[in-house]
């Protein structure tokens, strides 16, 4: 009997990850080829970097953010789990580490993914640079551990030049420059826009050059129908079309800006990912999903004019039901996004999310 359930045991030892490992390639995507996933951009992916800034009055490190997250306020701006979150998840790789959270041990010990991503911050250098980590700042972070940190983990730089080329790259920028500088600095839509794509290219070119090779890149989301806008609309609940077309003059052009990259750079590849078309899509089709109000946020104090969910204010109790969260979209609406990126070539493309793990 020993002998028999000691010889049962060896060789589901054995056998088990075989099985798991044909079930999980047949299924869902294997990561075999996503080693890691480093994450730059605002509020929609960040995770912690903000809670690190000493700025409590521009985070979310406070309830009711984190409520569906085991009640745990991390940064994260939203109830649960960021779209980055997801990600992770469909990729079988941890919630990638917020880079300012991790001590310089912790640094070099890594090398399944860091956040890089800061709320507020936008593409420009002048976007929220006191209270945030700019993209060019969070590439500065990146920079350092490409050259200080990866190179503790992969001793020969073949192999570190796999894993990044291996890795995931994901960004979600733009909607904060529209949000805080076009006012400031360009009064011209059109070159407003253009600057923005401008920068936006050369940061990927820099995450390039470093060695990223897949990215996914979210495009600007509707900042016209975010809650605190579209309260202040006639009826309440419309979006803003004059900021929403403006931000349709940078959105047009990304998927170009990005094909452009393509051509010049060999071996990059990316999704670009609809965020934008997604949004106002679920104005009219979230009740498919069981989301209802679809621009009331689950925080009311952001219709009184607060740019969050103010500390422990209690927020809604259908958190399931509502596409936004505060500003931002809540958790649902976040794994709804991911799982149709990974599954439809409608919002993710060129392909799905599938093509590029594979690639
Ligand atoms: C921050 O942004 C302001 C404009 O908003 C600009 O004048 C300043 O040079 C920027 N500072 C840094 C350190 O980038
Ligand atoms: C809509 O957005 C534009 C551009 O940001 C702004 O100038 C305008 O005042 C907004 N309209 C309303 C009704 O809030």
């Amino acid at each position: 009997m020993n002998i028999n359930y000691l010889t049962i045991s060896f060789l589901l030892t054995l056998l088990l990850p075989l099985i798991s490992g044909l079930s999980s390639n047949h299924l869902k995507c294997s990561s075999k080829n996503i080693p890691a996933m480093y994450v730059f951009g605002d509020s929609l992916f960040e995770n912690g970097n903000s809670c690190h800034l000493g700025l409590p009055s521009n985070e979310a490190c406070f309830l009711p953010y984190g409520i569906d997250f085991g009640g745990k306020p991390t940064g994260r701006c939203t109830n649960g789990k960021t779209m980055a979150d997801y990600l992770a998840i469909l990729l079988r790789l941890p919630f990638p580490s917020p880079y300012l959270g991790l001590s310089k041990h912790q640094r070099s010990k890594i090398t399944r993914g860091i956040t890089y991503a800061s709320a507020g911050s936008g593409i420009l250098q002048e976007t929220n640079n006191e209270t945030s980590l700019t993209l060019p700042t969070q590439l500065k972070h990146f920079k350092r551990t490409v050259q200080n940190d990866l190179p503790k983990m992969f001793k020969e730089h073949v192999l570190l030049e796999r894993h990044l080329s291996e890795s995931l790259f994901v960004i979600n920028a733009g909607v904060n420059d529209y949000g805080q500088t076009i006012n400031k600095i360009f009064p011209s839509t059109r070159s407003f826009a253009l600057l923005l794509l401008k920068e936006f290219s050369r940061h990927l070119q820099e995450l390039y050059i470093l060695g990223a090779r897949k990215f996914l890149v979210n495009n600007i989301p509707p900042a016209g129908c975010f809650p605190s806008i579209a309260a202040h609309m006639t009826p309440k609940g419309n979006c803003n079309e004059t900021l929403n077309k403006k931000i349709n003059f940078y959105n047009k052009r990304l998927l170009g800006v990005l094909y452009q990259l393509q051509s010049q750079l060999p071996g990059f590849i990316f999704v670009h990912a609809d965020l934008n078309g997604f949004l106002v899509e679920m104005r009219t089709t979230a009740h498919k999903y069981g989301i209802f109000d679809t621009w009331k946020p689950c925080c009311h104090n952001i219709i009184d004019g607060d740019p969050r969910c103010r500390r422990d204010v209690i927020p809604c109790a259908d958190r399931n039901t509502h596409l936004y969260f505060d500003d931002h979209p809540s958790q649902i609406t976040n794994n709804i996004y991911v799982k149709r990126c990974f599954q439809e070539a409608t919002i993710c493309r060129p392909s799905d999310l599938k093509h590029l793990v594979y690639a």
